[in-house]
């Protein structure tokens, strides 16, 4: 175990410096690095101690955390002169954000290298780390996880470990950014429904607000529909949705505002009515997205 309070963080962008910004705040001895040395400025500064070389950080301390902009720049910090051998004997606690591929292929490299190595998802902004409850999603070898815990901690109380596959914490932060992104196409086309009727989109956003923590007790139902494979219905029959969407359709190729989402998810809704699919629950679109 590496109780003894030492870290070296690679990599000082906006997120690499709050994680560093937080260990000396409690009291860790920190030893940084960054490709652009300048940025270490202010932290060296309130002691942290700035290595000449990302080698030289990685041997400084037992365990490394790396933040980078992705894993072309992580390749790129290992490849310089004397990196990936420092691996060695070291635990990487690596919170780039990157691909299932990505992260498999890192732990990969590191264990080549003799290194222990625990992937992180950071689900935060810099200035909302180190709450008790920032979301960080971490996998990657148990005796690895429970090591890096502390470490972990010290910059997100919302820990979530999802088990030994290194890969678990990219793939649940891409399944995420999917619904993110899922929501926020649907609600810009909400935005231009309320701006093409000459309403509010403020309000329009202040009323979308107020739907989503029962909208996201509804998305968590639903993620239970799809594992337990029963879809017999429970809340929300798919024909409702099959005819929110149309009529979603309709409306935007009456009025003349842009078509693409609601063709996307009407279309989508459309096959599922069509391939029998009507009288399950919501979730069983999830049947026409396997095909
Ligand atoms: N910021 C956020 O809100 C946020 C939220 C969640 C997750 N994240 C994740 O955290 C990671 C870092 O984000 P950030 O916001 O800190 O990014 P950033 O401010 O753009 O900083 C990028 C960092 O990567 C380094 N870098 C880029 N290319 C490099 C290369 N070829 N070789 C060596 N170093 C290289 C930069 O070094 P230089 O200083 O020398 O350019 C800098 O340290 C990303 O994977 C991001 O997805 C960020």
């Amino acid at each position: 175990m590496s109780n003894n309070k030492e870290v070296s963080v690679l990599g000082l962008g906006s997120m690499g410096l709050a994680i560093a910004q937080l260990y000396l705040a409690q009291g860790y001895k920190v030893t940084l690095w960054n490709r652009t040395a300048d940025k270490a400025g202010a932290l060296v500064a309130k002691g942290a101690v700035l290595a000449r070389s990302a080698a030289e950080a990685l041997r400084a301390s037992r365990v490394a955390v790396m933040c980078v902009y992705d894993y072309r720049a992580a390749d790129a910090i290992f490849a310089t002169e004397g990196a990936a051998a420092a691996l060695d004997g070291r635990l990487l606690v690596q919170l780039t954000t990157g691909s299932p591929k990505d992260a498999r292929e890192a732990e990969a490299f590191a264990h080549r290298h003799g290194a222990a190595y625990v992937e992180g998802a950071i689900q935060a902004a810099p200035d909302q780390m180190g709450r008790p409850d920032t979301p960080l999603l971490v996998s990657g070898a148990q005796a690895a996880f429970d090591e890096a815990e502390p470490l972990l901690k010290a910059l997100a109380g919302g820990i979530v470990y999802l088990g030994e596959k290194a890969s678990a914490a990219a793939a649940m932060d891409l399944a995420t950014l999917s619904s993110i992104y899922g929501t926020m196409l649907g609600f810009l086309h909400g935005a231009r429904i309320a701006e093409h009727e000459g309403f509010d989109v403020a309000e329009f956003g202040r009323i979308v607000a107020g739907i989503m923590p029962t909208f996201a007790a509804f998305l968590q139902h639903e993620g239970s529909v799809i594992q337990s494979g029963d879809f017999t219905v429970s809340q929300s029959p798919m024909r409702i949705s099959v005819e929110a969407t149309q009529r979603i359709l309709q409306t935007a190729q009456e009025t003349g505002i842009n078509t693409e989402f609601p063709v996307f998810a009407a279309g989508l809704f459309k096959r599922a009515d069509a391939a029998g699919l009507g009288g399950e629950e919501l979730a069983a679109l999830i049947k026409l997205l396997r095909q």
